[in-house]
């Protein structure tokens, strides 16, 4: 392999960050345009971000570093929109649909909601690939017509532009492949520089804690949505973050198609009662955020007029539309895919049901086909599975625990031992954990 100047020069500068030393703003900026163009071989960077994950950035390092990954790539503008704009990013979980529900409720409030969206990633599902279930819907969207949806309908659901932060899909890539996601300068610098570059003025962070979030612990929780507030700060958007419960997955549905369809059901005003409340903060936060409500009850009761006037909803129809989806699946989720084979999962004993592991269940419905094992695998859109009971939930043997939704048997054969494992059955309900644990910034 032929080696580039930029390679050739590299050594000490990943030996500093080796031994605990800074790196200089202008070396900071050559690895990230250097990742961004190609010319640094995966292995040097590779050496580079795992000294990064044990040595960590000083907060000029960290801010020059999400400053390079921004300027890598384009960077969208906003200031023509008649309103705010204000974003929400969720760090990743099972079950977790919030977006197909909030994006058109804060649309309706006043917002405008640029959101780009991920695949699903690990044991956590995407967005994306949820959206993707409705016949026709395009969430490929060129500047102009990111730009056209958002105008319209006051949110756009869209995948990331190659075009920007170009820098963050290359380290990404290669942190996926080399066991270096698992730090927080750089979980923070990827998320922020790719909410910079969408250009939203403000975004509220749903970061994730239990088993089902990238970063389990409270207090590692805790740590990443300090860093964000922080490095927001310093770099010009306002970040307010809510760290939220993903020990047990949110609501009933686990899967692309049947999360649209309990999305839908919050948006007419029904849905789970985790999957409405966390929808309604959430959509509080930004509006108070965006500078559309005075504060959070203010908030909590506009999100709530928008549920009941089916404004949100019909928001959702005009953005699917926009994007080129069949509105007619709106209106009768019937005619989303469906998986051709059920399998009930029942109670082996009578009890209550004291834990549902949202790890477990991630990783089963990955198995199932609702996520991917590699980055080329297809999803099955109808793969599901379907809690029938949670955490606090009564049974009797026999009863239903909750149905495996699958086309080919021999992946519900491998997923069934680990969703067979996640439901943890007791004598007596434990202490109810909150949703939501704490907000901050
Ligand atoms: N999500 C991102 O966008 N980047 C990370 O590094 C981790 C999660």
């Amino acid at each position: 392999m032929k080696a580039s100047r930029s390679s050739l020069a590299l050594p000490p500068t990943i030996a500093r960050k080796r031994d605990g030393g800074a790196l200089t703003d202008g070396e900071i900026r050559a690895v990230i345009e250097g990742a961004a163009r190609g010319t640094i071989p995966d292995y040097q960077l590779a050496a580079l971000l795992m000294a990064i994950v044990w040595r960590g950035l000083t907060n000029r390092e960290l801010v020059t570093w999400t400053r390079a990954m921004v300027d890598s790539g384009e960077r969208l503008e906003w200031s023509t929109l008649p309103g705010p704009t204000v974003d929400k990013h969720s760090t990743g979980g099972v079950g977790d649909k919030i977006s197909l529900c909030l994006a058109p409720l804060c649309a309706a409030a006043g917002l405008y909601v640029p959101m780009m969206a991920g695949r699903a990633l690990g044991h956590t599902g995407g967005t994306l690939d949820k959206l993707e279930t409705i016949p026709g819907f395009r969430t490929a969207l060129s500047p102009a017509e990111f730009r056209r949806v958002l105008t319209r309908a006051g949110f756009v659901l869209a995948g990331q532009s190659a075009r920007l932060a170009p820098a963050d899909r290359v380290l990404y890539a290669l942190r996926d492949a080399t066991a270096t996601v698992e730090s927080i300068p750089l979980i923070a610098s990827s998320i922020l520089s790719k909410k910079i570059a969408e250009g939203t003025a403000a975004l509220v962070m749903d970061v994730k804690v239990g088993s089902g979030a990238f970063l389990p612990s409270r207090a590692q929780a805790r740590a990443l949505a300090t860093a964000l507030i922080d490095l927001g700060k310093r770099l010009g958007l306002r970040v307010r973050a809510v760290l939220s419960d993903m020990d047990q997955p949110l609501g009933a549905a686990i899967g692309n198609a049947v999360e649209v369809r309990e999305a839908i059901e919050v948006l007419r005003g029904g849905g789970p009662a985790d999957v409405r409340a966390l929808t309604v903060r959430l959509g509080a936060e930004m509006l108070v955020l965006g500078g559309r409500a005075p504060d959070l009850r203010a908030g909590t009761r506009r999100i709530e007029a928008v549920i009941a006037s089916g404004a949100g909803l019909e928001r959702l129809r005009l953005g699917v539309r926009l994007q080129g989806g069949d509105v007619r699946a709106i209106d009768d989720p019937d005619r989303l895919p469906r998986a051709r084979h059920v399998q009930v999962l029942a109670a082996p004993r009578d009890g209550v049901v004291t834990h549902v592991d949202a790890g477990a269940l991630g990783r089963a419905a990955t198995l199932l086909g609702v996520g991917r094992l590699r980055k080329e695998d297809r999803i099955a859109p109808g793969a599901a599975i379907l809690l029938a009971a949670k955490a606090g939930t009564r049974v009797g043997r026999g009863d239903p625990l909750c149905t495996l939704h699958y086309d080919d048997g021999a992946r519900a054969r491998a997923a069934k031992p680990l969703v067979q494992g996640a439901f943890r059955i007791g004598s007596a309900a434990g202490r109810a954990r909150p949703l939501v644990l704490e907000t901050l910034g």
